[in-house]
């Protein structure tokens, strides 16, 4: 772009008057940059700011983190989801707890566990003023239509790489940082997917799309192809202990978290769960998944979990949970919802 340096100017203009008072904005380190980056990857600010205040009272450093039990570092990711990235930046956090100081270069992060390029770049511009640009969903929406480029793209990741060129050379040399940060801003605040705020936007001016008056136009984007899924889950109650499944310690996702039970997990047909009366129906998007998930008060096989016991399978296994010690387990964050409400419309009673 011919007004490079115009454009620099204008944005960190605007982003130095109007950026949102953030907490690791505020008294900004490494280990507050690096807890907040790996918390708002698909994750936004408003959900992130009190697991980040948390976080950084009761796992003040990269020390502290490092010699944290896993358990305890989980726990304190409870409802964020995505939990290889608290695995992740526990591991990340023992790293560097035993280097001399914290690599200052984007490639020497990406060795690190769960750093890609865009977490990199974050993490190095911002603690320490490396010229490395930013490149996701928002940062691809504010170049294409500040060049009205009008390219199909098979998704955003292809987008990103394809435009990752630009990102660079519009990096403002001596402010890199407060760049990707303007950069995160406009996309959050006023390049928005629909609707933008144009009339706001301090780059209106370099703006081919806005010239056009077509802005939500672009990037072009394939639609996701979004696929149905029905999970049918069982709410057992004997004992005074709720029945759970324990995904195991080795799975891909949501190793070692708790969940109520599918029909599979108990070794029940769907079709004999679905039988037994429903108590509630929740809907919920997961990547490419529009998931729709049935809750039964099924009674279950006597002989699979007839006392108070632990049933193994190849996913997980089956344990049960005092209902006043629910607290004290990890729950992944929809399914701490659906068991508090369904205690509160008053099924703890025994039901199986
Ligand atoms: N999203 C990712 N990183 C961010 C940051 N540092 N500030 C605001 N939003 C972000």
């Amino acid at each position: 772009m011919p007004q490079r340096a115009a454009f620099q100017a204008a944005l960190l203009d605007w982003y130095r008057r109007h950026q949102r008072d953030l907490p690791w904005r505020r008294r900004p380190s490494v280990y507050g940059t690096v807890v907040s980056e790996f918390m708002l990857q698909q994750t936004q600010v408003k959900t992130v700011l009190p697991y980040f205040a948390r976080w950084l009272e009761v796992l003040p450093d990269f020390r502290a983190l490092a010699a944290a039990p896993e358990a305890q570092v989980l726990k304190l990711w409870e409802g964020l989801g995505y939990y290889s990235r608290a695995r992740n930046l526990h591991r990340l956090a023992q790293a560097i707890a035993a280097m001399p100081a914290p690599p200052r270069d984007a490639a020497s992060w990406r060795e690190l566990p769960g750093v890609g390029p865009y977490t990199s770049a974050a993490i190095t511009s911002i603690a320490f003023g490396t010229p490395a640009a930013c490149v996701d969903g928002n940062v691809v929406r504010i170049l294409a239509r500040l060049t009205a480029d009008a390219t199909a793209f098979r998704d955003s990741a292809s987008a990103a790489k394809v435009f990752t060129p630009l990102a660079e050379a519009l990096l403002a040399p001596d402010a890199p940082g407060d760049h990707n940060q303007a950069m995160m801003e406009l996309g959050a605040t006023v390049c928005h997917r629909q609707k933008p705020l144009c009339l706001t936007c301090p780059v209106r001016s370099f703006c081919r799309a806005a010239a056009a008056g077509d802005p939500e136009s672009y990037p072009r984007l394939a639609p996701k192809v979004i696929e149905k899924k029905e999970i049918t889950r069982v709410w057992c109650v004997r004992n005074g202990a709720l029945l759970l499944h324990r995904t195991a310690a080795s799975a891909r996702r949501l190793a070692n978290v708790h969940e109520l039970p599918a029909a599979e997990h108990v070794a029940l047909e769907s079709d004999a769960v679905r039988r037994a009366p429903c108590l509630a129906t929740r809907r919920r998007g997961i990547t490419r998944y529009a998931i729709t998930e049935t809750i039964h008060a099924a009674a279950l096989p006597r002989g699979i979990v007839a006392q108070p016991s632990t049933a193994t399978n190849a996913t997980g296994e089956l344990v049960w949970i005092a209902l006043d010690e629910l607290e004290t387990v990890l729950l992944s964050g929809p399914h701490r919802r659906w068991v508090n409400e369904l205690l509160r419309a008053g099924h703890g009673q025994a039901n199986g």
